[in-house]
């Protein structure tokens, strides 16, 4: 009988010994949710390994160490090393070499490829500002592969080991799949800060603010998983209340033209969204898009 307790490494990558370069917050939360998948990392190379605790890096040793133990390695260094970090070191013909960076080209490991190595991107589409939550978010967060054929079904089956859904990026696009990733991730922070810098405005500090409209991002946030973008819009633009919409106008105005010009810009997108969904007619949309675009005309 199998054990539950035990997981099942996919075939793919049964005997594959896995090293990391560059001993940082990513590389911290894949050695640990690789551990979690059975599939221990050999070796995590780093400038300074002296410096690496082995209970948080195993077996800390230099790059160049790290990589000849290693059937895959993942780079995870800060992106503008992974070029001369990959030139720098010798590689092995039929070696697997991948970065996880979302923002660099494939092409940084060219000098890995000259030496018959197999190169590619494994991008984790989640945040590392705390690896151990990052390594309990990994299962679920979608793993953006781009590889060649020789590589892409052993990433497929790392990405399933670690409970990840793979999408495989087309070449050329990961500057653009990039700045997607930055608008769900820390794009949506300044909206906070916006909303923040309101309740400060009346009084209330930062963390009590958080505290109250964290629940409501969240709120639409899970609206937007279960019934989509356009299912999630709700407020006065939604319900087509053009009056509560100029007195938000009116309001921002005494406190500041670039206050009202953040508030235009953001909610001109909704009306559109709110039709979308059936809650307004094309006459009222028309109505909510002139008074939002009004500052420009
Ligand atoms: N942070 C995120 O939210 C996130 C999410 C997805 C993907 N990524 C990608 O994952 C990779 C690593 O990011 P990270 O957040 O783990 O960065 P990090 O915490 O800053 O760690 C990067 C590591 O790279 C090594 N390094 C930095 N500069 C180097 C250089 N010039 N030469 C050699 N090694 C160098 C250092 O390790 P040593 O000092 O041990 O050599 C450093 O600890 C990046 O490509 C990033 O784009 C990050």
């Amino acid at each position: 009988m199998h054990d539950l307790a035990v997981p099942r490494v996919p075939s793919a990558l049964s005997g594959l010994r896995i090293g990391l370069v560059g001993a940082g917050r990513v590389a911290r939360a894949l050695v640990i949710a690789l551990e979690r998948a059975g599939l221990p990392v050999v070796a995590v190379g780093s400038r300074q390994p002296e410096r690496l605790s082995p209970s948080r890096y195993p077996q800390p040793c230099t790059p160049q160490q790290a990589v000849d133990q290693a059937d895959l390695v993942l780079l995870t260094v800060a992106d503008d090393a992974i070029a001369p970090v990959t030139a720098a070191l010798r590689w092995r013909a039929g070696q697997a070499v991948v970065h996880c960076s979302g923002a660099t080209e494939v092409a940084a490991l060219d000098a890995a490829a000259q030496a018959g190595a197999h190169t590619g991107g494994f991008h984790p589409l989640q945040i590392f500002s705390d690896p151990e939550q990052a390594a309990q978010r990994l299962a679920g967060s979608t793993a953006a592969i781009e590889a060649g054929p020789a590589l892409l079904p052993t990433l497929q089956a790392l990405a399933a080991a670690l409970g990840m859904p793979a999408t495989v990026l087309p070449p050329g696009m990961r500057v653009r799949y990039h700045v997607a990733a930055g608008y769900a991730a820390s794009f949506l922070l300044p909206v906070l800060q916006e909303a923040v810098a309101l309740w400060a405005s009346f009084g209330v500090d930062e963390a009590d603010a958080l505290q109250a409209l964290l629940p409501l991002a969240r709120g639409t946030l899970d609206a937007a998983q279960t019934r989509g973008l356009a299912g999630a819009v709700s407020g006065p633009i939604a319900r087509g209340d053009l009056g509560t919409v100029q007195r938000h106008l009116g309001a921002l105005e005494t406190l500041g033209p670039s206050r009202t010009a953040f508030y235009r810009f953001l909610a001109v997108s909704q009306p559109a969204l709110a039709q979308q969904a059936g809650r307004l007619d094309e006459d009222l949309r028309k109505r909510l898009e002139f008074l939002l675009r009004d500052a420009d005309c």
